[in-house]
């Protein structure tokens, strides 16, 4: 059920399965340096076997990265399954992926990602011990989107007090791309803490009660990006700040949850030439995985746990932006360079 995948920039791959059980997908160790790999299962409908191969490569190198930015002891994995979760998703499935999982003897660990949710993470459960993000249980550690929420809005203090030398954040105009799990409930802070807000969705109900909840404005989700405002959040899909939308932007800072930003590597020195701050996302973006981890770790007392790391997500990025500023250089050369030497220096 299981083949292992020879590929030199990860640890592990695994091709998974199960006939029998409907199930065919991939589990990639990125890396176990900083301790089991850690990372979310997301289950989608793929074009290609290649496709689902080369989503889990990039999204377990991402979570390595996400991991050792916050400073937690877990390396970057992750799985994917092939398929429609609204139609091809059974428990028979589930429990044949729980098997896989069971199978690297915790040297990945599991949780949601996009096509999952904690009833799903519940079924994997009956065959894994080896998974998290679960509503009930002893260490469940419930949904994580309000504390990524409060992350992002911590890394955003840190951006704010380097621009204009206050973290304070009343009065300052926040354009919120992305109205979901998280995009509401940062809204709902930023609004708590006497921000302006402009916001945008696809789905114009959300778009309609966040406007009403926090009295945002609305916009057009084709213009949200270019909204004058002092902060963009990006809090709905990746690579939304590129070659065509850079030139757009009219935020001094950049800092939202949306996973991978960036289209590609060279779009941090495009913000960068245009005097723009762009707060890196996978160490805005940790506050869930630190909420999630608090699971992985069976860790006593989580509440105490996770406020300490959502600070040290603000100290990150004040270091991070210190640097850059030194060096003149974006922010997102210096998270990884940061995050490169940390890995190294546990592998030797
Ligand atoms: P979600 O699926 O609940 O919300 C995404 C929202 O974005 C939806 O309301 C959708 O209609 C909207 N959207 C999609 N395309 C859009 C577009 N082009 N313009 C405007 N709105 C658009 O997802 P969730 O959980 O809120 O996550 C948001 C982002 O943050 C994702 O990129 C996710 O990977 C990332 N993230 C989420 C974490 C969490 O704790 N939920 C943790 C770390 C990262």
């Amino acid at each position: 059920m299981l083949t292992r995948l020879a590929i030199a920039s990860h640890e592990e791959v695994y091709r998974i399965e199960d006939a029998e059980a409907g199930l065919r997908g991939f589990i990639a160790l990125h890396s176990t340096r900083l301790g089991p790999a850690a990372g979310g299962l997301r289950m989608r409908v793929y074009g290609s076997d290649e496709a689902a191969l080369a989503d889990v490569l990039n999204l377990s190198r991402g979570m390595s990265y996400k991991n050792a930015a916050a400073g937690l002891p877990l390396g970057g994995g992750k799985a994917v399954i092939m398929g429609d979760p609204a139609t091809d998703k059974t428990p028979a499935l589930l429990r044949a992926m729980g098997r896989a999982i069971d199978a690297l003897g915790g040297r990945y660990w599991t949780a949601e990602d996009m096509g999952m949710s904690p009833d799903d993470m519940a079924e994997i459960a009956r065959a894994t011990r080896y998974v998290a993000g679960r509503d009930q249980g002893r260490h469940a550690s419930g949904d994580p989107s309000p504390v990524t929420a409060r992350g992002v809005v911590a890394a955003m203090r840190a951006g704010a007090a380097r621009l204009w030398e206050s973290d304070d954040l009343r009065g300052r105009h926040v354009a919120v791309q992305g109205l979901g799990h998280v995009g509401w409930h940062l809204c709902r802070i930023l609004h708590e803490a006497g921000a302006r807000l402009s916001v945008a969705d696809m789905d114009a109900a959300r778009v309609a009660t966040t406007a009403r909840e926090f009295g945002a404005e609305t916009v057009e989700a084709d213009a949200i990006h270019s909204t004058k405002a002092d902060i963009l959040a990006p809090c709905a899909i990746g690579g939304v700040l590129n070659a065509e939308t850079i030139p757009a932007i009219r935020a001094r800072m950049i800092c939202g949850a949306a996973n991978n930003q960036l289209a590609a590597p060279q779009d941090a020195g495009r913000l960068h030439a245009r005097g723009i701050l762009y707060l890196p996302d996978y160490v805005a973006n940790g506050g869930g995985i630190i909420n999630v981890s608090a699971e992985i770790l069976h860790v006593a007392e989580p509440s105490v746990w996770v406020e300490e790391r959502l600070g040290a997500i603000r100290a990150r990025m004040e270091d991070i932006l210190a640097r850059a500023a030194g060096e003149d250089v974006s922010p997102a050369v210096v998270a990884d360079r940061m995050v490169e030497e940390a890995l190294l220096a546990r592998a030797v």
